[in-house]
């Protein structure tokens, strides 16, 4: 894993928006993973920026989402989807069917996740993936304690991880108790994994994925094993 450490959310952003313009740039066909989230928020912002410069176009893009929570729907403000349609897909030149992400609203989930891994597997995998860090180490959503061999699947979300998303909804009540993720092993076939970690609250995870083992109990510690990661901290990440 690279280490990249920038002085605030800011540098992180426009760190990171260069790498993903490089790489859309470069590419026929490009395949982005995507994640949602505060963290990404600046970057949506100023790929959008770029491509009203016109410095990028992503007519030839296709994106994949790390996931979506069950039973919200598309126009439901707080699912993944609403997000990345408010927040980067509908202010870009995406057209529909180049944007992914798994359908929450599905009857059949299982069938929705096996739909889900065909796809990724069909566009021959993502050639880079944005993640952000959950406090307890976990990536898309799985939490601690997935195995690292799992695909595409249907999570029970965790006490903290909806205590921490809390704040896009009323109350945690609201808060969808399951999602559908990107299994760790569908995130390791990406061929480049960028990891965005922001914030003196993320400081104690962030610690421990440098220091510590690679573990199932901690979800990200499995990024050792890639040999294409680069993690982009801000100052504050890293201050314990
Ligand atoms: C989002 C996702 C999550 C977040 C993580 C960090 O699609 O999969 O793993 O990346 O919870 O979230 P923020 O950026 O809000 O701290």
């Amino acid at each position: 894993m690279k280490l990249v450490v920038m002085k605030n959310h800011e540098e992180l952003s426009k760190h990171a928006c260069e790498l993903i313009i490089n790489k859309v740039n470069s590419l026929s066909s490009p395949v982005l993973g995507l994640a949602t989230g505060s963290t990404p928020e600046r970057l949506y912002e100023m790929m959008i920026d770029k491509y009203n410069q016109k410095v990028v176009s992503f007519s030839h893009v296709k994106t994949f989402n790390l996931d979506e929570y069950v039973g919200l729907s598309e126009n439901d403000t707080k699912s993944y989807r609403y997000y990345m349609n408010h927040h980067l897909f509908s202010q870009v030149n995406f057209t529909k069917g180049q944007n992914h992400i798994p359908n929450g609203m599905a009857s059949h989930l299982e069938q929705e996740c096996q739909r889900y891994e065909q796809l990724i597997a069909d566009a021959c995998h993502i050639d880079l993936q944005i993640l952000g860090l959950g406090h307890n180490g976990h990536i898309g959503f799985n939490e601690p304690g997935t195995s690292f061999s799992t695909r595409t699947h249907v999570v029970d979300l965790e006490r903290s991880t909806r205590e921490a998303n809390a704040r896009f909804f009323e109350s945690i009540k609201e808060v969808p108790t399951q999602a559908i993720t990107m299994g760790i092993e569908t995130i390791l076939q990406s061929k480049q994994i960028i990891l965005l970690v922001s914030g003196e609250q993320k400081a104690k995870a962030l610690h421990r994925l440098l220091n510590g083992e690679v573990s199932e109990d901690f979800p990200a510690s499995v990024l050792k094993r890639h040999h294409d990661v680069t993690i982009i901290a801000d100052e504050a990440a890293l201050q314990l």
